[in-house]
């Protein structure tokens, strides 16, 4: 069985787009499992910019067929939005393109109640993407959502989605002081329902039929490890899980079928929005490393935090996810850097601790140990195998390996597909042969 999971070993954005469409080559299957059109994947192709937010990365490549799961939450505007923008680009979608039937809908009032939320937010900001999928959770797990299929049964849904708007507006004016404005809402879904209907199918009965048949799957995590509901940086976090059991639930995959997981970790680190984040580099140095590595949000323009590798953390992303293999990205934005400071350890009260914070204000007591590598000062853009590295930046990689106890499999070095480096007689060759 060659049934891959591809997730993110920091805070969301470590290029699993380019590394999901590069290995998209090697797959049959591609499927989205968790996350909704929070996510942003950048995929450049041909000198041509793609962000796909909803439809896996996959798509890109002639062929092969991507799926959008049931623990995907899914704006239909979206959805159609996406398809309709990839019809421009000449990227034929039709009969390789599935949503699951029990994916949760998203509806404007869960924008709406997004923003409410973080505007009273008692805590403060978590800094969302604004795109509903939070309140979209919140009401699939709270048993009152409204799913692909329920929308598909176009004679039940407007009384269903009627009820729910009245419960959720007296919750909203109740809550927040203002009702939802729902006008016209009912009748646009409707409208939507027609073009999604010939996508809708029962996605976890395709992908075990898949494997059953020997074809090869790939799943692409959304965000990352640290934005996980359960084992990240609570609450400053997703409302997803996007370590890679949610892979399993996501997609309604046994885990017994999963062959490998695979981390993707940038050279670096990021985060965006609000939250803990200890390697966190501030000032001009911060800025330097934002500028050379476009680190703005895909889907929100957000300027992205930046911080030097932190190894504790990504050994405890490597341990929650059963990571074997690594994928490295990125490696090209530290080019310049004379020496490269890495985080090897973290301290709290004086004491080295290996533990991760169950609480956010937890961070606030760590400090990171760091050690600093020489830089290797000379370009590795576009590098396609390990020797045109320059030995400090394999060094660097090598370091890597041996303290997070994870292989690596890959290497970024441009965000075209070619600027990659895939090292033979290893695990992951061995899936993209
Ligand atoms: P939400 O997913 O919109 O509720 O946002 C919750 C947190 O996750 C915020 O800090 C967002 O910035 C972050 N987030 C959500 N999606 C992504 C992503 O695709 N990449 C990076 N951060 C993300």
């Amino acid at each position: 069985m060659k049934a891959v999971v591809v997730v993110g070993a920091q805070w969301g954005d470590e290029g699993k787009g380019k590394v999901v469409d590069y290995m998209a080559a090697s797959f049959d299957y591609i499927a989205r499992c968790q996350g909704g059109h929070n996510a942003g994947h950048t995929v450049i192709w041909n000198g041509k910019r793609f962000i796909l937010q909803l439809v896996p990365s996959g798509i890109l490549r002639p062929g092969k067929i991507a799926i959008i799961g049931p623990g995907v939450v899914f704006d239909p505007h979206a959805f159609l939005a996406e398809i309709d923008a990839l019809a421009k680009a000449e990227i034929d979608v039709k009969g390789r393109l599935f949503v699951s039937n029990r994916a949760h809908l998203i509806f404007p009032y869960h924008r709406q109640l997004d923003q409410a939320s973080e505007a009273n937010r008692a805590g403060g900001k978590i800094g969302t993407t604004s795109r509903g999928i939070g309140p979209s959770y919140e009401d699939k797990m709270g048993r009152r959502g409204l799913r692909v299929a329920d929308l598909l049964d176009t004679e039940t849904f407007r009384a269903k989605l009627e009820a729910l708007i009245r419960e959720k507006s007296a919750v909203s004016e109740a809550a927040y002081g203002q009702p939802i404005d729902a006008t016209g809402l009912v009748d646009s879904y409707l409208a939507m329902a027609d073009r999604i209907r010939g996508f809708v199918a029962d996605t976890a009965a395709m992908l075990w039929r898949a494997a059953d048949e020997g074809r090869s799957l790939l799943f692409e995590g959304a965000q990352g490890t640290m934005l996980d509901i359960d084992h990240g940086t609570y609450p400053y976090v997703t409302s997803s899980s996007a370590t890679a059991g949610g892979a399993s639930t996501g997609l309604g995959f046994p885990p017994t079928g999963i062959s490998d997981v695979i981390g993707v970790t940038k050279a670096y680190c990021t985060r965006v929005g609000e939250g803990p984040f200890p390697s966190e580099i501030h000032g001009e140095q911060g800025e330097a490393i934002r500028q050379k590595g476009a680190e703005f949000g895909a889907v929100t323009g957000r300027a992205r935090r930046c911080g030097w590798l932190d190894l504790p953390l990504l050994r405890y992303s490597n341990m929650i996810n059963g990571t074997a293999w690594l994928v490295v990205t990125k490696l090209d934005v530290l080019d310049e850097l004379a020496e490269i400071p890495v985080c090897v350890g973290y301290k709290s009260n004086r004491k080295r601790t290996a533990d991760m914070p169950a609480q956010a204000s937890g961070y606030d007591k760590i400090e990171c140990v760091y050690e600093k590598l020489p830089g290797w000062r000379k370009s590795t853009l576009g590098n396609d195998t390990l020797e045109k590295l320059p030995a400090k930046a394999r060094a660097y990689l090598e370091f890597v390996e041996k303290q997070s106890g994870a292989r690596i499999g890959m290497i970024s070095t441009g965000p075209e597909r070619d600027a990659t480096i895939v090292p033979p007689g290893t695990r992951l060759a061995a899936l993209l042969s």
